[in-house]
């Protein structure tokens, strides 16, 4: 027979929870690429999936409502410049009347050492830049999007 204190208890407990939070992860991973392959040769044929690479995009200004760019900057701050970050972004928001970037963790799931940065380089773009919390995380503690709108939005 084992006892267990309490104390014991709540780190199982707690392993048990992100179990569940991996599995759940792990399905909405699977959904969403479900999602994605039903779609993609209807999508490729009507022009909606278009290859293109960061910091220039072949769009018009404005084309878009918005931007959203998930896992890519920020994330890799130890392997992409400020000046990608900066001219990415400053690229995205001329496409997009708002951008979401998601999230603000580097890999090391540190705060990016760029978001302070951009966010004033912003101000100067007379762009309104906005910290949110968000109801999804695949980091640990990775639950913040930066949002970027015109200032008379
Ligand atoms: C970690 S994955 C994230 C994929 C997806 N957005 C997500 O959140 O699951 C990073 C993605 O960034 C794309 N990527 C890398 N360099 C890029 C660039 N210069 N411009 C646009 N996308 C880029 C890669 O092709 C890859 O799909």
């Amino acid at each position: 027979m084992m006892l267990l204190t309490k104390s014991m208890l709540l780190p199982l407990i707690g392993l048990g929870a992100i179990i569940e939070k991996s599995e759940n992860l792990r399905q909405n991973r699977l959904k969403v690429m479900d999602i994605f392959v039903a779609d993609y040769p209807q999508g490729l044929e009507q022009g909606r999936y278009l290859a293109a690479s960061l910091p220039n995009l072949p769009f018009v200004n404005g084309e878009f409502d918005l931007a959203l760019c998930s896992h890519l900057l920020f994330l890799y701050s130890d392997l992409l410049s400020l000046e990608f970050h900066q001219q990415s972004i400053k690229e995205l928001c001329r496409v997009a009347k708002e951008v979401r970037i998601f999230p603000l963790l580097t890999l090391a799931r540190k705060e990016s050492p760029f978001l302070a940065i951009v966010r004033e380089n912003m101000n100067v773009l007379r762009l309104k830049s906005r910290i949110e919390t968000v109801n999804y995380e695949l980091q640990k503690g990775g639950n913040q999007m930066l949002r970027l709108l015109a200032f008379s939005s």
